[in-house]
């Protein structure tokens, strides 16, 4: 029996989706709206959440963000009433687990359940596993540590990581949400004379200011209310190793000025400290906002940004380098079969067919959480079709044009845009350039100008 929460205006919903619950031998909790909902989310403890999307004051996406910010685990289901693409691909990159569109049967309903629960149930199994194990996953992390792409969007990358992992200089990551900035940060910290040091991470869109500051930088004692004793810093913690500052658009100017001058000076003061700390550090940066326009808007110092902008690197999105995707799937399944407690070993040809024509909005992260769920669902030694989340299946295909994620300048979203739609007719026109120029409407000779510099060519038929 698992705990449920049904959060939807509409009576007559809540209390039809309560009865199905019930029917299966759940408790169900219902609220008449989204705060009602999370208060009680907060109270009980809760196996699964299903929110209507469209309702007064707190809606379903601000009930799923919530949520997801308390526990960043939580399944949580979208009910939406437009069947449109669009509002599912934002709930499913909000990190909703699944959504079901109205009217649905309460079969479908059914099945979303019990799907949702046994990864729950799967997870906690996981929680326990690994707190019992934590030094073989640690072991078994590293070895899946490893960057998988041979793409040629991915040759560039390796070839930055070498390029730059041996200098002490600031790096700046820039790519979409589940590109593998992380990752990346994390490769150039491996590769570098660094790598006995520590890697420190900071995400410094999750806390508050001042809590940033301290984390950053430290405090002494007695430095404001609540800080009994003293605290070292995250800059003090990353001597002699490196430094990663995620979500770095999101910090305020006071902070920044306090950043610039560890970059200018490789010191800092801790909060309400007079002595300077001198640090030995290297920093990457990440983000996926547009830096450049907050530096316009005057969001973001200048001075600062040409600190942190040494050396430019974007990672591909997952749908400019599909070619990659049998060896991510690959690389997914051996490393989380154990941890699923599955034994697949291969993926199956339709079933990876599937997984190329999809869009990845969520990129390599959303290609990891697929492969999850289905190698729970998966039986015997191959992943199938019918393993694979329904989303995948109905959810936007490879043709669909993503739009591109982001505060990005107006000229990339726009090669980006110019990237897929050529994909799109070439791929229609079987790699014939005089057609895909036709079907483009463009000369052959701008065409083959446009397919060299974004790099397509044959090698994408197959993908
Ligand atoms: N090229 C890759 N090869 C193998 N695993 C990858 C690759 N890229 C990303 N991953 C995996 O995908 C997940 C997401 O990657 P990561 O956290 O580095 O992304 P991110 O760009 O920092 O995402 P976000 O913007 O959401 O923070 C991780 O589990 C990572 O190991
Ligand atoms: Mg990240």
């Amino acid at each position: 029996m698992a705990n449920i929460l049904v959060i939807d205006d509409k009576e007559s919903m809540r209390e039809g989706v309560a009865q199905v619950l019930i029917r299966m031998g759940h408790e169900a909790f219902t609220a008449s709206g989204g705060a009602k909902g999370l208060t009680i989310y907060k109270r009980e403890s809760i196996d699964f959440t299903i929110t209507d999307l469209k309702m007064d004051s707190v809606d379903g996406t601000q009930v799923l963000r919530h949520i997801r910010e308390q526990d960043p685990d939580a399944l949580v289901m979208i009910i939406t009433g437009h069947g449109t693409i669009e509002v599912a691909v934002e709930a499913m990159k909000l990190g909703a687990f699944d959504f079901i569109t109205k009217p649905f049967p309460p079969d479908l309903l059914r099945s979303k359940v019990e799907r949702a629960l046994s990864v729950s149930q799967m997870r906690r199994r996981n929680v326990l596993l690994e707190a019992e194990n934590e030094a073989l996953r640690a072991d078994i992390d590293a070895k899946f540590d490893a960057i998988v792409g041979e793409s040629p969007a991915m040759q560039r990358v390796y070839k930055t990581v070498r390029k730059v992992a041996p200098t002490d200089s600031t790096v700046y990551v820039y790519g979409e949400s589940g590109t593998g900035k992380e990752l990346v940060a994390r490769a150039i910290h491996q590769a570098s004379h660094r790598a006995q040091g520590p890697f420190v991470k900071v995400n410094c869109s999750a806390l508050a200011e001042t809590l940033l500051e301290s984390e950053l930088f430290g405090h002494e004692k007695g430095s404001f209310t609540g800080a009994h004793k003293r605290k070292i810093g995250r800059f003090e913690l990353a001597h002699n190793g490196t430094i990663f500052l995620d979500e770095i658009g999101d910090i305020s100017p006071s902070i920044q000025l306090k950043l610039l001058r560890v970059l200018q000076e490789r010191e800092f003061e801790r909060v309400g400290g007079e002595e300077s700390i001198k640090v030995d550090v290297r920093v990457v940066t990440a983000t996926n906002k547009d830096i450049k326009k907050l530096v316009s808007e005057g969001e973001f110092r200048e001075d600062l940004f040409y600190r942190l902008h040494i050396i430019p690197m974007t990672l591909p999105p997952l749908r400019e380098r599909r070619g990659d995707i049998p060896l991510l799937a690959d690389h997914f399944i051996r490393k989380l079969a154990s941890r699923t407690r599955s034994s697949v070993e291969q993926i199956a040809p339709k079933a990876l067919e599937a997984l190329q024509s999809y869009a990845f909005p969520g990129n390599v992260r959303e290609l990891e959480n697929i492969i999850e769920q289905s190698l729970v669902f998966a039986e015997g030694d191959t992943l199938v079709e019918d393993d694979l989340p329904q989303f995948v299946l109905s959810g936007p295909r490879r043709d669909t044009l993503v739009l591109p994620q982001g505060d990005r300048p107006l000229p990339e979203i726009l090669e980006d845009l110019e990237h897929q739609l050529i994909v799109r007719a070439f791929r229609k026109a079987s790699g014939v350039k005089t057609e895909t120029a036709r079907l483009l409407g463009i000369k052959t000779s701008a065409l083959y100008y446009k397919l060299d510099k974004y790099g397509i060519d044959e090698a994408i038929l197959e993908g």
